[in-house]
Parts: C-alpha cells; structure tokens; sequence
C-alpha cells in the first residue's frame, strides 16, 4: 500500500467445508478426518471454520467438540436449526473452543415458509427473533441466516433483518440457497438491504452461495464489491448439489485483482493446494484437472506460442505464480532411510497427532513397508497412509486381510479374498468381468449388501509409476449415497480396500440433514 491509499477493509473467509462440504452426496468424513482438515484450514488462516452441524448426529457433535480442542487460531462455528434443542447442543460442543460461534438459520422465502415450514412470515420472524437470544445466552458471536435470502421478498428481508440484529446476531448471512441468483441482481439486494436497515451498521453482512448455475464465485465477489464482508465457501467448491464458492477462487480472486476489489483477506494462500489435495483425499472427490487454482492444469501451458511467451516474460501468459498457491510445497519428504523421529516431526507438520504410541507404532510399520515399494514418500502419501489406517481402526470396520486375484487374457479374472469383521476372519472366491469386478464379487459373497455400485474411480495420489493408487467407491443403498477410500501401490488392493471402507460406513447411522422441512 503507498501513503495515499486507503488501508483496504478485511474480508473474513467462513469455510464451510466441513458442514456444507459434507452435505455433498458420498462426502461424509469421520471425526479423525475432520481434525486434520480443520488444521489445515488453520494453518491456511481461515477466520471461521463451520465444523458442522452439531444435532444432526453423535458424530457430528464429537467431531465439532474435538475440533474445537485441536484448533486454536481460527473461530469454530456450529450449525443450528432456528429451535432450542439444536442451539443447546451447538453450544455444548463448542464448550472447549477458544473461540466459538452459533450459526442459526431459518427460511424466509415465500416458497420454503410456505411448503418446507409450514409457518407465516410473523411465525418465522418469531422463531428467529427467540433463536438469536437463545444463542445469544449461551455465547457471544452468533451468526443468522435467511435461509434462500435470494428468493424472500425484500420487505420481509429487512424486517427479520432489522430484528435479528436487535435480538444480538453480530453476523447476517444472505445465502443464494438454490443457486438461482445472478452477480448484478445478488449484489444490488446486499446493498439496498444494508442501506435499508436501520441497525444495519451493528453487524457483518456476509454472503454464502451455491453453484447451480456455476455463478456462485461471482455472485459472491459481486456481494463483496457492494458491501459483504464474511464470505462463506469451500475447499474445491464441494457442498450440497454442485457445491458452494470455491475458497481458492475467492482468496485468488481478491489477491490478484487487489485494484478491482475494496478488501483483503488474511489468507496464507501457500497452503491452497496441500489443503485442496487432503480435502480430495479424504472426500474422494476428485479435483477436475482444468479446475481454477487448484487443477492440475491450471499452471500448465502446453501450446507452443504460450511456452515461447512464458519463457520470454512470465506474466505474458500467467496471472499468478503456481508457487504463491503452494504447489511446489509437494516436497520431499521421506524415505527408505528415515526413522521415527522423522516420521513423527513431518506428521506433527501436518497436524496429525495419536492418541497412543501403538498407534504411532502401527502407522509406522506401515511407512516402511510403503517405502519399500515406493523410493519417495510425499506429504500426501503420509496422508493417504493415516487415512487408510485410520479407516482400518474404525470399530466394526471391514478389513483386508489378504487377496489374490488372478488374472489371464482370455479368461475371466478370478478373485480371493480375507477379510476380518470383529476378530474373526472370512474368506470368499468369486470370479467377474474383470479383476475389479471379481474383487467386488467376492466382498459381496461375504456381506450380500443390496447396495448399488455408482462410481469407481483411480487417481494417482502422487506422480511417477510407483504412485499408490487413491480408489474412490461409491455405493447406493436406499436413496443413502456413501463413498469409500482405499490407498495402495496395487489399485487391485486398494479398490478392495475402498469397497470394504464404503461397506463399512455404510453401516454407521445416516445424518439428520439441516434443510429438512418442519422445525
Ligand atoms: O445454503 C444455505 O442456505 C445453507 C444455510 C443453512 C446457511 O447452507
Ligand atoms: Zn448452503
């Protein structure tokens, strides 16, 4: 900034990967997993981090309460319906944090009041005003959403506005809940909605938008040319349908056009990559290679006229530096050679901690036989290692044991299969169309699931031909979507692994989903 320039105003970044992230169909995350996102969006500087939804699940609370104990540096949020039940549990998970917020919401769209609720525009103003004082006898920062803001009619908006602000909400969110809004019409409501309400000065108007019709990034950086300072969004743009605005276009956004836009954001953007990469990971949601930021094209250039311009000047093709975004942060980080103490200071880096030395012990047998097979251990190969042995500890997992597929042109594959359930070991044979096939086949002989095979899919969690293959599985049982992770230097290995992960979450109690009508 030179003298003559106004210092720029700060932009709070609201992650709600961990709450709207999750409502993604297959993208449900244990609690373990959730830990080390949430420290990864601290170490990026996140402001708030939604950690969840803390009714809707006894999974959901203890991954809110255990995140609120591990992370320190960025707010944590829970969200509530607009009722006493669900902001008294918000409140208890919160108990540990350093700093915690309550995001209650309720909508107020003719078409949601109307046949999700059930209730008249007075009622629902009612039950918001009472919500934010619940919330606000608990704890200081609470945060209200007009649920499908985009849609409520205007005079309506600045009156449960208007009252929400009085009753304590310190934050008022705005969300295009259905992706139906566009950039002009988004931002001329935040600003005639922040000119019209009296009391308007007494909170942040933030914006949360979703993708339906692939505008939600611009909707947003709309809504924060015309007042909006907290927007909410997600690592690769996961969440609900075709997901939320994606963190990393944001942040990029903001920092590259610094002359377009009024604010700054305190984002360390050199963790955007490694945190895109874990998120995938864990969520087996592949990142597109053509993705902004974060794609494995995004910084490449492959027509000669683009190479010739870079290699004369940089910027006569790029925008921004692939490093500025951490993707040269993949470094080396372990080998062959390397021991405990080395091992335990890289997880720690990552913010993976054990609750026992066993654990450590176990984790670290496992790094070696990988290094055996693999000369370079990256950071997302530790990663995908904690991971599959955390998925594998899970109480009543399905684990592999061992298998063997055979395979012979002309012939059909032919699988065998171990695994263990609760201590005890059974073993299945099966043939298929192809060795995956005759893998999966044989898992079923065992467990006869009734669920739907929708999707299989192969990524190389790091380079080279001696990459472990990251398998995703996604499984459909009775509308409930689950995807499972598997990772392993054999794919065949790690697709079974991946089928018994889905298998096995599949059997843990489905979550009770915010946007549920009735209250
Ligand atoms: O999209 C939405 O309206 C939401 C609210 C619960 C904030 O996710
Ligand atoms: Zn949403």
């Amino acid at each position: 900034m030179n003298s003559s320039e106004q210092p720029k105003e700060k932009l709070i970044i609201f992650d709600t990967t961990l709450r709207d992230g999750e409502q993604s169909p297959g993208a449900s995350m244990t609690k373990d997993e959730k830990v080390r996102i949430a420290i990864a969006l601290e170490k990026m500087r996140v402001d708030v981090i939604e950690a969840g939804f803390a009714i809707s699940s006894q999974g959901d609370f203890e991954a809110i309460q255990a995140i609120a104990r591990s992370v320190t540096e960025s707010r944590i949020c829970s969200l509530s319906r607009a009722v006493s039940g669900d902001i008294e549990r918000a409140a208890e998970a919160l108990k540990g944090a350093n700093a915690g917020r309550i995001h209650t919401f309720i909508a107020t769209s003719p078409i949601h009041m109307k046949h999700k609720l059930q209730m008249e525009p007075d009622q629902v103003l009612e039950q918001a005003v009472g919500a934010v004082k619940i919330a606000r006898g608990l704890i200081d920062d609470v945060e209200f959403s007009l649920e499908d803001a985009s849609r409520t009619e205007f005079d309506f908006m600045c009156r449960i506005t208007e009252a929400v602000i009085s009753a304590g909400a310190r934050t008022i969110n705005l969300p295009d809940t259905v992706g139906y809004s566009d950039p002009g019409e988004y931002a001329a409501m935040i600003k005639r909605l922040m000119n019209s309400v009296p009391n308007a000065d007494k909170a942040i108007f933030s914006v949360h938008c979703h993708n339906d019709l692939g505008l939600a990034v611009a909707n947003s950086l709309a809504a924060i040319q015309s007042g909006a300072r907290q927007v909410e969004c997600t690592v690769n743009g996961l969440g609900e349908r075709a997901g939320n605005a994606a963190l990393e276009e944001l942040v990029m956004a903001i920092r590259t056009r610094q002359d377009v836009f009024p604010v700054q954001t305190n984002i360390d953007a050199t963790h955007i990559v490694p945190t895109s990469r874990l998120v995938s990971s864990i969520t087996g949601f592949p990142v597109q290679p053509n993705k902004a930021i974060v794609g494995a094209n995004a910084f490449a250039h492959e027509s000669g006229i683009h190479q010739d311009g870079i290699l004369k000047f940089r910027e006569t093709y790029e925008i921004m530096r692939a490093e500025d975004v951490g993707w040269s942060t993949n470094k080396l980080s372990l080998g062959k050679l390397s021991g405990r103490a080395a091992l335990s200071s890289r997880l720690e880096e990552l913010g993976i901690k054990f609750d026992s030395q066993e654990e450590f012990n176990q984790l670290f047998k496992r790094f070696k036989a990988l290094a055996d097979k693999k000369r370079e251990i990256f950071d997302e190969d530790l990663q995908a290692l904690v991971s599959d042995a955390q998925l594998g500890s899970e109480a009543d997992a399905l684990t592999l044991i061992d298998l063997e597929v055979l395979s012979k042109s002309g012939q059909a594959p032919q699988s065998k299969i171990i695994v263990s359930y609760q201590d005890k070991q059974h073993s299945a044979e099966a043939s298929g169309d192809g060795a995956v096939d005759a893998i999966f086949n044989a898992i079923e002989k065992l467990v006869s699931s009734g669920s739907n095979l929708q999707l299989y899919s192969v990524n190389a969690v790091t380079e080279g031909t001696d990459s472990q293959g990251g398998v995703t599985v996604r499984l459909e049982k009775d509308g409930r979507i689950i995807n499972g992770q598997g990772a392993d230097t054999d794919i065949l290995v790690a697709s079974a692994k991946a089928y018994l992960n889905a298998l096995t979450l599949m059997r843990n109690p489905g979550r009770l989903h915010p946007q549920l009508g009735g209250i």
